[in-house]
């Protein structure tokens, strides 16, 4: 049995005012509805401001993207190791909106994977494809080409230890919800490709669904097989809304 989780994906959104307003309701909902993970990733500047304002509870939190690096001469960029520093549980990597504007490639989404992992955090990997892609029917291709690029430098095994979220790009911010049954098609398609290397694996492993998943379309999805939960970008800045998908998934849980 799979634990759902709902995890926020803020973007670059949030005040220090918004920050508290947000985490102080979020850790009593995480503590209300346990059957579920739930989890903010926070801009990384605040990250700290949500550890002091969520210790002790059940809600857990991450950063948006991480680095490759360590330490070093890396100008304004945020390893693993001081996100870890300051209490994160996990690291989104790979989302579409890093891989279209910094120009990110499944092979550098995989060495930001691995550096999470090797700094104990739990990378949330994201793929899907364009819309383009979806037209042309080449959603399987290019979901299993994103986990390859892991596979191929971490090893199937590392999938124990890592959450997948489908987010198909043309329905990220437009209003446009992947429906219950397009998404299960994918979740199940990437299930099975990872069982072609690990049954266990696969049958282990968590896929979210994410793209204008809201308060309205969470139930059917959640209810879905092989969706585990959800990755939630503007629904999550609103305390009703990323309260009703949390509850959401409890229903399925
Ligand atoms: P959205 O974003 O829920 O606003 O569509 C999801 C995401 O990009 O993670």
């Amino acid at each position: 049995m799979r634990k759902p989780v709902v995890m926020g994906n803020w973007k670059l959104n949030g005040t220090k005012d918004s920050v508290k307003e947000l985490v102080t309701a979020f850790v009593k909902v995480a503590g209300d509805n346990k059957k579920v993970d739930v989890a903010v990733c926070a801009p990384a500047i605040f990250i700290g401001q949500v550890e002091s304002l969520a210790q002790g509870s059940d809600l857990k939190y991450g950063s948006e993207d991480v680095d490759v690096h360590t330490k070093g001469a890396f100008t304004g960029e945020n390893s693993p190791a001081m996100i870890k520093e300051f209490g994160a549980t996990y690291a989104i990597v790979g989302h579409s909106e890093r891989r279209q504007y910094h120009k990110e490639s499944n092979e550098c989404v995989a060495e930001k994977f691995k550096a999470a992992q090797e700094n104990g955090l739990i990378p949330v990997l994201c793929i899907g494809e364009s819309e383009a892609e979806y037209d042309e029917g080449k959603t399987l291709e290019v979901c299993q080409a994103e986990l390859k690029a892991i596979i191929d430098l971490c090893g199937i095994e590392a999938f124990k230890n890592a959450i997948i979220a489908y987010e198909p790009i043309w329905a990220i911010g437009t209003g446009k919800t992947a429906t219950p049954e397009i998404a299960q098609n994918v979740h199940e398609g990437i299930r099975n490709y990872l069982k072609s290397f690990n049954a266990e694996v696969a049958d282990g492993v968590r896929i979210l669904y994410g793209g204008s998943c809201n308060a309205k379309t969470a139930p059917e999805l959640f209810a879905q097989k092989d969706i585990d939960g959800g990755l939630i970008g503007g629904a999550s800045l609103k305390v009703p809304d990323f309260t009703a998908i949390i509850e959401a998934a409890t229903a399925n849980a």
